[in-house]
């Protein structure tokens, strides 16, 4: 299938690990994307930069940014915009676990985890609509994560804010072609959950918890993201969908 994606642009956050955000970036740019990706190690940017240009790719412009600073998203935006013009994607990917936090837990935990995976995601997005509403056509994906909520997790909470705001876009910007959608890792093997959990761990949970019985590649996530950025996923807008392996409990 033709994706209709080629000339495009997209600005992927959270491309340097070996994670989602560099899957979603090789998919974008092997569908003829142009890239601009950015977190805060260079060197790992400039790696993912020219993978993609040895597949046969444009090479992606890199913006090197903290996403917590305060004024990163003026100076993601603007730096990506001047290196490859107003963008037609927006793919929201970088993001961290939180430990429990403790009832008694200090603010400024709860205060991180809600900036970099909810804030940010929003501050971004609603500084490229403008363009994109200008333009009559965007799309807007955001890397959630579950909400179901064990204990006391900072992420789960930011993540459920990502999707309650998230629907709240789609039925502004429906009007003008946009479409904003989020898309639910649950056990993706990627360096954050390479760092948190054993091998031996994850092959318990994985029997014990997941129907596929292992963990998912971020590709396995990527093509789905690839897909919702496409002209070809016009149709959907305001979902939350999860690509976990079956590990969610709840259907709804
Ligand atoms: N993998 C899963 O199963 C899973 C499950 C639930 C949710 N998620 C979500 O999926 C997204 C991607 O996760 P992943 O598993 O691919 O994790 P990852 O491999 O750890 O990647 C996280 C990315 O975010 C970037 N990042 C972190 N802090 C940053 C900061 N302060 N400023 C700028 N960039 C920053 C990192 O780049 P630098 O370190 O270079 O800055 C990295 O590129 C996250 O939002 C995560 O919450 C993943």
């Amino acid at each position: 299938m033709d994706l209709q994606l080629k000339g495009k642009t997209a600005l992927v956050t959270g491309a340097s690990s070996d994670g989602l955000g560099r899957a979603i970036a090789q998919g974008l740019a092997a569908e003829g994307v142009k890239l601009c990706i950015t977190s805060r190690r260079r060197p790992l940017l400039e790696e993912v930069a020219a993978g993609i240009v040895a597949a046969g790719g444009h090479e992606p412009a890199i913006v090197v940014a903290d996403i917590m600073k305060e004024d990163a998203v003026s100076q993601i935006t603007s730096e990506a915009v001047k290196k490859i013009g107003p963008i037609d994607i927006l793919i929201n990917c970088a993001g961290i676990g939180s430990p429990q936090i403790a009832i008694e837990g200090p603010d400024a935990e709860w205060i991180q985890m809600m900036t970099i995976n909810f804030d940010r995601v929003r501050q971004l997005t609603h500084a490229l609509l403008p363009s994109m509403i200008e333009r009559c056509w965007g799309r807007i994906i955001n890397i959630s994560g579950k909400s179901e909520n064990k204990g006391m997790l900072a992420t789960p909470s930011a993540k459920a804010a990502v999707h309650a705001w998230s629907k709240g876009v789609s039925n502004l910007v429906g009007k003008h072609g946009i479409t904003c959608n989020s898309v639910a890792p649950g056990r993706i093997l990627t360096e954050q959950l390479r760092r948190k959990y054993t091998e031996e761990w994850r092959a318990e949970e994985s029997a014990r918890d997941i129907p596929m019985g292992r963990y998912g590649e971020p590709d396995e996530l990527a093509c789905l993201a690839v897909f919702l950025a496409s002209p070809r996923a016009g149709y959907i807008t305001g979902t939350v969908m999860p690509v976990d392996g079956g590990l969610r409990r709840y259907a709804f």
